[in-house]
């Protein structure tokens, strides 16, 4: 590593250690260094105990504040000493004078690094010490902006205004965003998050915020900085904005590229004209689509276009009907295939000029390929036998990462390898086996961090989120199903489903490199080599392939006029935009001239999807008011499933007859309330009570936290705040309260009873049958309100619940909405 780069990373380094609140932009960046440096406490001669002693990667995070209680801030400064000289082996410390002089000049930089490259961790810690990453005081002269200034007082426009001091960094997934947070917190020996002006650094995820005012480096969730959005279409707390793990490429990121393209090309009247740098980080992106996206933005800003609207915060919107032409696209045959890169405005022309880039290469040790000989037809058996393979074949250390599809096939597994491991010889080392899939609390996600205890191997039983999100120290044998759980919005029967399809070679190549991250490592792939060839290069975005209601509902929320003419680096069909409109509009988010309305805006503001943030607002209405059941009902829905999968005939009977007591015949929806009800009120032994009623304890202790996190909305003030144990009183009034509640949210999830006694949908005539794990299976209702919609060998309504005639045609009553 050249001297130049060593001596950044040192006062990088230092800065880090002694990061103190945003700084006024008059403080000179040079003279900062020294006057900070006698601002250094005084170094601790405590030693450190065993226990205290330097964590290193793979160690299990603290809890956010718990270091500082223990060791004060002469033992976090020990650590981030012990921790840095793994950090400056990192390859993307030899890009750091491209990265931040690239910076300097220009406003967009895109880097393109292997996952463990250090970009995620290490690129905000060279930033925010850079001059244009301090508060700036400015003066507004500008008054063309309608919005209110944030520190106005009494609607009176003040004269000056701080802008920036902070960077966000956002990640798709709350699990990464946390244990980024709690790793740079630990390199920079700063608490995480709490109030002390030593902390410098923080997360926030839905339901949890872990700021203080002295946050300059903030992780925070795609979805998250979407919402602060909403408050500040400016960003005038951020002087740069990082979006890591593009390459995922899910609607909120695609959705946050138009955004920061229209702030960062644009005049940013509403931050005093202080400039905002976005830094764009993938693993695999197309890093000539990105430039080519940003550049076309920097020449319609010069053309005079107004790249993203920003100013009017009830922006109108037309519906399209039948005969509308397509604003801004004309022809229909490129709706499939838009041109990439730049929105669909044709191919850039002018030369690059404003975005600057860095490729940083991988750190990766080969990886040995084992494919099968033909194909398999039960992977899970093969999970089984090749998991044993390599802890029988295989030395230690060396843990084993597991690539399924979802929870259901992560708690198949998980029980299969238990059951196996009874027969294991004394001899054999141990299995710790660990789930990882997004539903799971946080406390269970993060043992996954744990280093395993001696003669141990861990096994991860992961979905996707460990592709790229989470790097699991350790691993050096990875095995891959080649399957993933995708979203896909059939646009013309109006429903979203979750289906198992064949993953890319790109997600198929991340999957393989994480064997390969310390040392050589082994992969197999249980599907053939052909398969593999034949699997598409890269994923289908998000936004190509969901329901654009929330989307829409967002651009809309956030101001945006002309919803089709936003910037999308792949453009969604037209059909897609109007069915979401159409929905939008049955939410009831919209008014009749397709304005939003103070529903719609409050629809945008909660942390749920739209269906269900409009399933929570009905039921605060005073004709309703069932919000707590509503919301018990929301928290075990937002996990995927709280019922213990029993694998032989007896097991289930025996579940059967145990979860009879909160089975309700109403449906699921009520069984998941008397459940969630029963669960809390259980105060002796909890985890005993699940087991008796077959039900999973992780999974409830997921859903008391977000039922938690949703009884201290703002939305409701104080008035949730009694008794969390207290039981409803079911009447037949309530239950159909809280059915209705969920039409409102859910009218495209209702289906009417055919003659041959299967289902139509109301809006998409879709047939589907009531799923086998529906307490309602075998027991015809006439009309139903489901939760999914599944698809495997047939069409399926899960989480399923009885509805009279007569709510759905209130539900329906809208003119011109009967067909969706
Ligand atoms: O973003 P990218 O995948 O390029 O790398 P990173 O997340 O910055 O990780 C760089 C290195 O930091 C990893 O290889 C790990 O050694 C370490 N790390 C860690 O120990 N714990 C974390 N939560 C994140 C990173």
């Amino acid at each position: 590593m050249p001297e130049k780069i060593h001596q950044r990373f040192d006062e990088a380094l230092t800065l880090g250690l002694l990061s103190s609140p945003v700084v006024d932009k008059h403080v000179a960046a040079t003279s900062n260094i020294k006057k900070r440096k006698r601002l250094l406490p005084p170094q601790s001669t405590v030693p450190l105990t065993s226990k205290d002693s330097p964590r290193v990667a793979g160690d299990k995070p603290e809890k956010p504040g718990s270091v500082i209680s223990r060791t004060g801030h002469a033992g976090l400064k020990e650590r981030a000493a012990a921790l840095a000289p793994a950090r400056k082996k990192l390859p993307i410390w030899s890009h750091a004078s491209t990265i931040c002089s690239g910076l300097q000049d220009r406003d967009v930089m895109l880097i393109v690094g292997e996952t463990g490259s250090g970009k995620s961790t290490q690129v905000p810690q060279m930033l925010v010490e850079e001059p244009w990453c301090r508060t700036q005081r400015l003066c507004i002269s500008n008054q063309s902006s309608q919005e209110p200034l944030p520190n106005s007082v009494n609607g009176s426009r003040p004269e000056s205004l701080q802008i920036g001091g902070r960077i966000a960094i956002t990640e798709p997934r709350r699990v990464a965003a946390i244990s980024l947070a709690e790793r740079v917190a630990q390199e920079m020996g700063t608490p995480l998050g709490s109030s002390s002006p030593a902390s410098t650094v923080g997360f926030s995820v839905r339901f949890n915020n872990c700021t203080s005012p002295s946050t300059r480096i903030k992780f925070l969730t795609e979805g998250m900085l979407l919402q602060e959005m909403l408050r500040d279409a400016w960003l005038r707390d951020y002087s740069a904005v990082v979006l890591d793990e593009v390459h995922e490429r899910g609607v909120n990121a695609d959705l946050l590229l138009g955004f920061l393209r229209g702030i960062v090309t644009g005049k940013k009247e509403g931050r005093g004209g202080a400039v905002l740098k976005v830094v764009v980080m993938s693993a695999t992106a197309e890093m000539q689509t990105l430039e080519e996206f940003f550049e076309q933005g920097f020449l319609q800003e010069s053309a005079g276009e107004d790249p993203v609207a920003h100013e009017d915060a009830t922006a109108k919107i037309d519906l399209p009907d039948a005969e509308s032409e397509w604003s801004g696209i004309s022809s229909s045959d490129d709706e499939d295939e838009g041109p990439r890169g730049n929105g669909g405005e044709g191919p850039t022309t002018s030369p690059i000029q404003h975005v600057s880039s860095c490729h940083v290469e991988g750190r990766q040790y080969p990886v040995t390929i084992h494919y099968e000989p033909k194909p398999v037809q039960n992977w899970l058996d093969a999970m089984l036998r090749t998991i044993f393979h390599i802890h029988y074949k295989e030395p230690l250390p060396g843990d084993v990462l597991v690539f399924l599809t979802g929870q259901e096939t992560v708690e198949t597994l998980e029980k299969l390898v238990k059951e196996h491991e009874k027969d294991m010889r004394a001899d054999v080392p141990k299995l710790l086996i660990l789930p990882l899939f997004a539903a799971l609390p946080q406390d269970v996600q993060q043992a996954v961090f744990q280093r395993p205890p001696p003669k141990t191997r861990k096994i991860i039983l992961a979905t996707n989120i460990a592709e790229t999100s989470v790097t699991v120290p350790g691993v050096r044998f990875v095995i891959d199903c080649g399957k993933a759980k995708i979203k896909h919005f059939r646009s013309e029967i109006g429903l979203e489903s979750l289906l198992v399809k064949p993953i890319s070679k790109s997600a198929a190549t991340q999957r393989m490199g994480r064997a390969g991250r310390e040392a050589p490592g082994k992969c197999w792939r249980l599907y053939t080599e052909q398969d593999y060839l034949d699997l598409p290069q890269s994923n289908t975005p998000e936004i190509l392939r969901c329901d654009l209601s929330q989307a829409i509902l967002t651009m809309q929320a956030r101001g945006i006029q002309d919803i089709y003419g936003f910037p999308f680096l792949d453009r969604p069909r037209r059909e897609a935009y109007e069915k979401a409109l159409m929905h939008l509009f049955q939410l009831g988010a919209l008014d009749k001239t397709g304005c939003i309305n103070q529903i719609g805006s409050q629809m945008a503001q909660l942390p749920l999807s739209g269906a269900l943030a409009r399933t929570l607002l009905a039921a605060i209405e005073p004709e309703m008011d069932c919000v707590r059941e509503v919301i018990d009902i929301i928290a075990c829905l937002s996990v995927e499933n709280i019922f213990l999968k029993t694998t032989s005939e007896e097991s289930k009977e025996q579940a059967e007859t145990a979860r009879r007591a909160m089975y309700r015949r109403e449906g699921d929806h009520l069984t998941l309330l008397a459940t969630v009800q029963a669960y809390a009120a259980e105060n002796t032994d909890r985890k005993d009570w699940c087991r008796r009623y077959f039900v999973s304890h992780r999974a409830m202790k997921a859903v008391m936290d977000v039922r938690k996190q949703l009884h201290s909305l703002p939305l409701f003030g104080k008035s949730l705040s009694t008794d969390p144990s207290e039981r409803s009183v079911l009447t037949a009034e309530l239950s159909a309260c809280v059915r209705k509640c969920f039409i409102q949210g859910f009218a495209y999830n209702t289906a009417l009873r055919l003659s041959d006694g299967s289902y139509k949908t109301v809006a998409g005539h879709q047939k589907v049958a009531i799923h086998p794990s529906s307490v309602l299976f075998g027991k015809p209702v006439r009309a139903i309100l489901f939760n999914e919609f599944v698809f495997t060998n047939k069409s399926y309504a899960r989480g399923v619940s009885a509805v009279e005639m007569s709510w759905l045609e209130d539900a329906w009553k809208e003119p011109g909405l009967e067909d969706g």
